[in-house]
């Protein structure tokens, strides 16, 4: 029995007991045949051109996944943000970068939500391009300054021993630095802006309570998740970003997480198009990964270990997942057109990295309705060989996580497509 299902920050995630009786299947050839629906095809009417898929089936395919998977969002699209700046350092990162932390506030939804922003900006640069992303532990975790705020929130006790109360302390700082290469990245002339992902929903079960959906009503809440909360915080950090950061060019902003937070980030770019990339970084199941394959993690397990992360309809796929209207294929291809890169890693087989890769590829009949070449071929490429147009794609050797082998192909990719030198 596989009891583990993914590495990160040197604790295994058990399943719960209810997750481990669902069989887990390893072995392609196991997989029962399936058949993908087409995107491109709305309610009976083939979409061939680009202001068709505009006008009807783009947004055909992001209703269903509200209403089916990840949610519909209850807010307004235009929410006012109250920001209130808790620091700035002018000589951080050892004088390379300046660091900002910032607290948004929602008062129009409610006096207790806050979503607490660390901001790094290279020092004396100006219209630079920024990542937006969500870490685990809390922003003190990201980085060894000292000056960064000890999360006060939640934070999930399987993630660091020294996590008591499920409260985190001052040892923590820097525990997840691996993941957030900060020094490279200001380094290439790129800013970064993230927040702790249990701000406004802590993962667990209840953390609705205490978060952006205690405002809502039961039927609301049950129709939204955790994810949908999650993608909801990256768009208001952009807000935020647009609205306040002049140094940041508003239309070179990158959303980029790992795992469910790569899940997150999909949606997010689904349906925020000022994510002028996104990037999914062993996101899997839920995620990048092909839902209809049955290996690795399944819709069954998703729903089973985390009930509260997709809406209530998603439940009703756990024993049939070709009753999907979609699958994660057509996820990635509301991103179109703008550049998409999805990333795997050889040893994250619960993520299923084939079907990672065979999304990506079947993205491509909505990217051709722009003329654009996506990963532009059908071969899975070798372990750290990054490859892809519009459409990247590595997998990188090695465990489920986000290291600075995976950042340097995102950034050579936002080079690219931004055209930087
Ligand atoms: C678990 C979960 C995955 C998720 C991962 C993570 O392994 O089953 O769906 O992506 O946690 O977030 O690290």
């Amino acid at each position: 029995m596989r009891v583990f299902v993914g590495v990160f920050l040197a604790v295994a995630v058990t399943l719960t007991a209810n997750a481990q009786k669902i069989p887990v299947n390893y072995d392609e050839t196991k997989i029962p045949a399936y058949t993908l629906p087409d995107p491109l095809l709305v309610k009976g009417k083939r979409i061939s051109t680009k202001t068709a898929w505009e006008k009807e089936g783009r947004p055909a395919v992001l209703k269903m996944f509200a209403e089916e998977v990840y949610g519909i969002n209850p807010f307004p699209p235009s929410i006012k943000i109250a920001t209130e700046v808790r620091g700035i350092n002018e000589n951080a990162l050892g004088g390379k970068a300046i660091s900002k932390q910032v607290t948004l506030r929602f008062p129009e939804i409610s006096p207790n939500l806050a979503l607490h922003v660390l901001l790094y900006l290279p020092k004396n640069a100006q219209k630079v391009p920024a990542f937006v992303s969500l870490n685990f532990t809390g922003n003190h975790t990201t980085t060894k300054e000292q000056d960064i705020f000890v999360t006060e929130n939640w934070v999930n006790a399987g993630f660091d021993k020294s996590y008591t109360n499920n409260r985190a302390t001052e040892a923590s700082r820097g525990i997840a630095e691996r993941r957030w290469p900060m020094e490279a990245i200001v380094a290439r002339g790129y800013a970064v802006a993230t927040a702790y992902y249990g701000d406004l929903e802590p993962d667990h079960a209840e953390g609705w309570k205490t978060g952006l959906r205690s405002v809502l009503t039961p039927e609301q809440r049950d129709k939204w998740g955790a994810l949908g909360v999650w993608a909801w915080s990256m768009s208001r950090m952009v807000d935020y970003l647009i609205q306040n950061e002049t140094q940041i060019d508003k239309n070179k902003i990158i959303g980029v997480g790992h795992s469910r937070i790569g899940k997150a980030t999909l949606w997010a770019g689904a349906e925020d198009p000022r994510f002028a990339i996104v990037v999914s970084n062993d996101s899997g199941e839920g995620g990048a990964a092909l839902a209809r394959r049955w290996i690795g993690e399944t819709v069954e397990h998703l729903n089973t270990q985390f009930p509260h992360w997709f809406c209530a309809n998603y439940k009703k796929y756990n024993k049939a997942v070709s009753d999907l209207p979609v699958d994660q294929h057509a996820l990635l291809g509301l991103m179109a057109p703008r550049p998409l890169y999805v990333a795997s890693a050889t040893e994250d087989t619960w993520a299923d990295p084939k079907g990672e890769f065979m999304s990506a590829l079947e993205a491509q009949n909505v990217y051709s309705l722009y003329k654009k070449t996506g990963l532009g071929t059908e071969k899975m490429p070798l372990p750290n060989t990054s490859i892809g147009q519009t459409i990247g794609y590595h997998i990188r050797e090695g465990k489920h996580d986000i290291l600075i082998y995976d950042w340097e192909q995102y950034m050579n990719f936002a080079d690219k497509h931004f055209k930087i030198k």
